[in-house]
């Protein structure tokens, strides 16, 4: 047994959709597979790391050997990241909803026989990269934040950087021809405090392998 570069350290990685329902059968959700999220979290367990994964919904299933938690809403989310121990690095991975379902209803919903659709109301999920990246002292010394976008990657990338206050962006172009979201393979950019890195197209696992061994060497 060889101790991995990530040895003693504890991170934590948030991972896959979050689902806000309507009623108790309904629900809005997204995309995200969480493959990206499951192969970060066996990349930094392969180092050693001991490793918190918060999932929401995913269609790939976690990895073994490291601490799973399951949730279903942003809010789920929230609450299992603050109640996890103090970490040295946190990796917010999820496609966490932007907002939720305000008139969210305890009974199914039925139609009346109007005709009339019900109308759905929305408030904005807590922000939990930002909540975190803007903790104290219980704030992890690396925090690592993901941008899927599809327009203009990397200036709105390092523009999150800032907003969010997070340490890394790790930007991908989620555009339905890259065939990135739900898929094996990933094209990234980091962009770090020194600037920003075009990493080639490569499968997750690898993307994930890079990114951890990037992760040891920024907490060593
Ligand atoms: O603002 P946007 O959703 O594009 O930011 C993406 C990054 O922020 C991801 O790292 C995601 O996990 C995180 N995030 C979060 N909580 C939210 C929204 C996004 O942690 N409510």
């Amino acid at each position: 047994f060889i101790a991995g570069p990530l040895a003693g350290r504890k991170v934590l990685v948030t991972s896959g959709p979050t689902h806000e329902p309507i009623d108790p059968v309904r629900y809005i959700a997204n995309r995200s597979s969480g493959a990206q999220g499951v192969a970060i979290a066996g990349a930094l367990r392969d180092l050693g790391a001991e490793v918190v994964f918060v999932t929401g919904p995913a269609a790939v299933p976690p990895p073994h050997g490291v601490q799973v938690v399951q949730v279903e809403t942003a809010a789920q989310m929230l609450f299992a990241v603050e109640a996890a121990p103090k970490v040295d690095a946190a990796v917010f991975a999820a496609a966490v909803a932007d907002w939720r379902v305000d008139n969210s209803s305890a009974h199914k919903m039925k139609k009346d026989g109007s005709g009339k659709a019900p109308a759905l109301a929305f408030s904005e999920n807590p922000d939990i990269l930002k909540t975190v990246s803007g903790w104290g002292d219980k704030r992890p010394k690396l925090v690592v934040g993901f941008a899927a976008e599809t327009d203009d990657v990397v200036a709105n990338a390092t523009a999150k950087r800032t907003r969010k206050g997070c340490d890394w962006i790790v930007a991908n172009d989620v555009s339905p021809e890259t065939g990135i979201m739900g898929g094996t393979e990933n094209a990234v950019t980091l962009v770090t405090e020194t600037g920003t890195e075009a990493w080639p197209r490569m499968s997750k696992s690898e993307t994930a392998r890079k990114l951890a061994v990037r992760i040891a060497k920024a907490l060593a």
